[in-house]
């Protein structure tokens, strides 16, 4: 199988940047400093080791924007709902570029720095273990987007009409503060307001849209909790089109003219497809669904967005079926460091080869079988899916391709019946929360009554390519 267009495949390596790293963050330093009371610069996660923070937990965004394509500015307001996990005198918040005016906590005005990506915010009065804080941000300024340790960017994408706006890995503090990493899921409510003839789309339910003064304000509210890196606020002139489908689940389309004729027949097909992957992966586990389809020929991929993905152009049925199936794999279930990136994508790649196998396509062994025809000198054996070995790897080839092929081992050793168990207890299990590798592991064990991880061990974390399973 050519691996899909949105895998990095088609795009350039370009040279690793080295990124100032302070030596908290390189010790994983979460626990109390020597000072007992700062938070943590980063979450922990050494693929990327300034993302998130440490000593609090988001409950709630509510981010109030504005944005004029035509100069580029965004003027913004961003209210956390936040517990601290310690005492704190001081924490940080994870937002790169803008310009901050002005930080309250809990209304009272608090003194803040910038270093680098971080927002360093020291409250007047410190912060007790337990206490629940609200933290308002002002900021403004023109947003860029990051570049990934692969060379391609996240964040913030201005258009020729808007913006794409897709935070996987670590582009959601190019637009908003944040606890950056998937580790800290919250809900959010977003106000956008944009020149009237533009629309915003974010995730979740549209709740209303108003028009005064040549400007539309949309609001949008993403109730169930979300990773940051799957928030959107997408911009541009699209044509929307608005349904309830037969289970419920309110869908939002909105679609770039240009895309619109191509997209058209797949998006089409959105309600089957939830519908074939709830058979099988569980109850849907979201309210609304939905695709932007915007016009971005430069970004070179698609994000599973929560509730509503985002493509940089018209999607193709497999590309439709990958995004909707993350949906339960890495939106519902959340993996809690990026090195389990595999939970994400080798799922969502499987669940396209399941689709083609029950509707008159490819079958999943004939796709294990041309992928394992590969040589061993092949990109695809270059590194296992389960451990990638830095951030610059957990979208290749290895993490989709063998990651899927992961899963068709396990399904041949443990048969269809327990196979499809494992899948929908996974979801069950994890719903709405995070999971690791370890933990599918145990999952896929308890469920089959079968000694599955030395199989898993080899698929997912040996170098090389594996023997025929
Ligand atoms: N998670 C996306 C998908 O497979 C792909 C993706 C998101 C991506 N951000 C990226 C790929 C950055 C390469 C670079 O659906
Ligand atoms: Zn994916």
């Amino acid at each position: 199988m050519t691996p899909p267009s949105r895998q990095p495949a088609r795009r350039r390596t370009a040279v690793l940047a080295t990124v100032p790293v302070t030596v908290a963050a390189l010790l994983g330093t979460t626990g109390p400093t020597a000072a007992g009371t700062t938070g943590a610069p980063g979450a922990g996660d050494p693929y990327f080791p300034l993302s998130g923070n440490g000593g609090y937990d988001v409950r709630h965004y509510d981010l109030t924007l504005g944005y004029d394509p035509g100069s580029r500015r965004l003027d913004a307001t961003a209210v956390l709902t936040a517990r601290a996990t310690r005492k704190l005198t001081r924490f940080d918040l994870d937002l790169k570029g803008l310009k901050v005016t002005a930080v309250t906590v809990d209304r009272t005005a608090a003194a803040f720095r910038r270093d680098g990506q971080e927002l360093v915010v020291s409250p007047r009065h410190a912060l007790r273990e337990g206490q629940e804080f609200r933290v308002t941000v002002a900021y403004h300024g023109t947003p860029k987007p990051v570049t990934d340790p692969d060379g391609s960017a996240d964040g913030w994408i201005t258009t020729d009409d808007g913006a794409f706006v897709a935070g996987e890995p670590q582009g959601a503090m190019t637009w908003f503060p944040a606890n950056g990493h998937p580790k800290d899921k919250a809900s959010y409510d977003f106000t956008i307001t944009v020149p009237q003839g533009r629309t915003a789309v974010a995730n979740g339910v549209l709740l209303g849209q108003r028009t005064a003064h040549r400007k539309t304000t949309f609001r949008w509210r993403e109730t169930q909790p979300m990773a940051a890196y799957l928030a959107t606020a997408t911009i541009g002139k699209f044509h929307v089109e608005r349904y309830t489908t037969r289970d419920g689940i309110q869908v939002y389309n909105a679609v770039d003219a240009r895309e619109a004729r191509a997209a058209a027949p797949v998006l089409k097909k959105l309600p089957a497809v939830l519908a074939w992957e709830s058979k099988l992966f569980g109850p849907y586990p979201f309210r609304s669904a939905g695709s932007i389809v915007d016009h971005a020929p430069d970004v070179g991929y698609a994000l599973e967005t929560q509730t509503r993905p985002l493509y940089d152009s018209a999607p193709d049925l497999d590309t439709l079926v990958h995004e909707s199936a993350h949906q339960w794999f890495g939106d519902s279930v959340t993996l809690t460091a990026w090195k389990d990136i595999w939970l994400n994508e080798g799922f969502a790649t499987y669940a396209e080869w399941l689709y083609s196998e029950q509707h008159g396509g490819r079958s999943a062994q004939r796709a294990f079988d041309a992928l394992y025809a590969r040589p061993a000198g092949d990109g695809l054996w270059a590194y296992p899916p389960g451990d990638p070995g830095s951030g610059a790897h957990i979208f290749g080839t290895p993490v989709y391709a063998r990651g899927a092929m992961a899963l068709h081992a396990l399904r041949r050793a443990v048969g269809d019946r327990d196979f499809l168990r494992i899948l929908r207890a996974w979801t069950t299990a994890h719903r709405g929360g995070h999971a690791t590798t370890a933990q599918f592991v145990r999952l896929a064990e308890k469920t089959s009554g079968k000694q599955v991880d030395r199989l898993l061990r080899t698929w997912l974390y040996t170098q090389g390519k594996p023997n025929r399973p």
